[in-house]
């Protein structure tokens, strides 16, 4: 059974670091200047960082938690294989295990890549404890979080990133800056996705539901909307001098989990027949305060050949693209409905970091991304400079997970975005 929050003792978590605050400053190394990093959740994704962070020098894996003995000494392993000391392991007392971890003197900073119900607790936690955290996709689910874990930050002034990658795709920065130079005119229109059938990783290999599948059983609405609208909200300035004003959200019906139950399970299987609440289809139309619209689709329940599995398309009133078929217009510098490749335009707007880092990051995964969000963060943590991505974007973009469940439940009635800025 999951441990589950709720707005009281959220209330109370993002409270803990009031009495703090006064005297709290950004954690940002020991004396030598290396920084001490945990890692909280050791499965798929927390392992795939490893390998990155045991190649920064300027970073010791102190410590890994996770409750899965197997997860935990598999990743201890990947860490003194790449040379480097063996992390403490943490997690064998269960669930709660991680406070124990958090409780350290000997740590600056806590990257969280347990399941997705579980980010917002455990941050806020961490922030309680004086740690920086890099928190996993998505930062929160319900709205009691979100103001939860923005709460924390205030508070406690540590610095809070969301390991966003598809912000740092490189096709993704090179958008970037042609939007910044201007060359789409105007946002008005995107039109973005995540569109990728997970049910592989719906159902443990005996038929239990992992935690996406419980998910998946329970929740109605988009699941999963960083990917997909983290960079659009970067593309339109989002939170700076555009913001998401509302949304209206639809869902199709539920039948890929039950089709790919029958499947593996058997047609008779409990599974087959089960009844999962999240609809294979979900679209929510976002409007913006400067008058833009952007078209978010969540499908990780249909078959279908993969191109990628988060496809864009911007249109401003002066320039459009199109990630799918990678190609480009402008207005100024093309011939008039005459698409071209994005290639043709790659090498100029490439963006400064993929200059500087092209070598190193191209080794790692998500094409590179992966890294440059781990570098980030920690440039950021020893600096004491700003978020990379930070705790209002991150409840923003996150947002989508109960506001786009609430609006299906009203009946696809216009449900408001808050202004997480806004001090209350
Ligand atoms: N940014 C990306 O590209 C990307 C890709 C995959 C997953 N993710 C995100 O990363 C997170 C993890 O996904 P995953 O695929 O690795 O899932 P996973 O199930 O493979 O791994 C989760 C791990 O957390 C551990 N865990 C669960 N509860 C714990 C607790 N209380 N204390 C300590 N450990 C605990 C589990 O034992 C498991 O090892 C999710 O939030 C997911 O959304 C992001």
């Amino acid at each position: 059974m999951r441990n589950q929050i709720n707005r009281r003792n959220l209330l109370q978590l993002a409270g803990a670091g009031l009495a703090t605050a006064a005297v709290a400053r950004p954690a940002r190394a020991d004396a030598s200047g290396r920084i001490r990093c945990a890692l909280l959740g050791a499965g798929g994704r927390g392992t795939s960082f490893l390998p990155v962070l045991a190649g920064f020098q300027d970073v010791d894996i102190t410590a890994i938690c996770d409750v899965k003995e197997a997860h935990l000494t598999r990743a201890q392993g990947i860490v003194e294989k790449a040379g480097r000391p063996r992390p403490v392991g943490f997690g064998e007392k269960g669930p709660d295990d991680y406070k124990r971890m958090l409780e350290s003197k000997d740590l600056d900073a806590v990257i969280i890549a347990t399941p997705m119900q579980d980010h917002a607790r455990m941050s806020i936690d961490a922030l309680n404890a004086g740690k920086a955290v890099l928190s996993e996709v998505a930062a929160a689910m319900t709205m009691d979080e979100c103001g939860g874990l923005v709460r924390a930050v205030e508070r406690t002034g540590k610095l809070y990133m969301l390991a966003e990658n598809v912000c740092y795709y490189r096709d993704v920065l090179a958008i970037l800056n042609m939007v910044k130079a201007g060359l789409f005119g105007g946002l008005t229109y995107a039109e973005c996705g995540y569109v990728h059938d997970c049910r592989f990783i719906d159902f443990n290999p005996d038929g239990s539901l992992t935690w996406r599948g419980e998910l998946a059983r329970d929740h109605i609405g988009n699941l999963y909307p960083t990917h997909p609208i983290g960079p659009v909200a970067q593309w339109m300035d989002i939170n700076r001098s555009d913001r998401f004003v509302s949304l209206v959200s639809m869902t199709s019906r539920s039948t890929g989990m039950a089709r790919w139950a029958a499947k593996k399970f058997g047609p008779d299987s409990p599974q087959a027949k089960a009844t999962y609440k999240k609809g294979d289809t979900t679209s929510t139309l976002i409007q913006t305060a400067k008058g833009a619209v952007i078209h978010l689709r969540y499908d990780t329940a249909s078959p279908h050949p993969l191109h990628t599995t988060t496809p864009f398309q911007l249109q401003g009133d002066a320039g459009a693209y199109n990630s799918s078929t990678n190609e480009i217009w402008f207005e100024s510098r093309s011939e008039w409905e005459r698409w071209e490749p994005f290639s043709k335009y790659a090498a100029e707007f490439d963006h400064p970091l993929w200059k500087k880092w092209e070598k190193e990051a191209s080794r790692t995964s998500h094409g590179g991304a992966d890294f440059f969000v781990l570098r980030e963060f920690f440039d950021a943590l020893r600096s004491g400079g700003k978020s990379p991505i930070d705790v209002y974007d991150a409840v923003t973009w996150s947002c989508i997970i109960p506001l786009s469940a609430e609006s299906i439940r009203k009946g696809n009635a216009p449900v408001a975005i808050p202004d997480f800025k806004r001090k209350a």
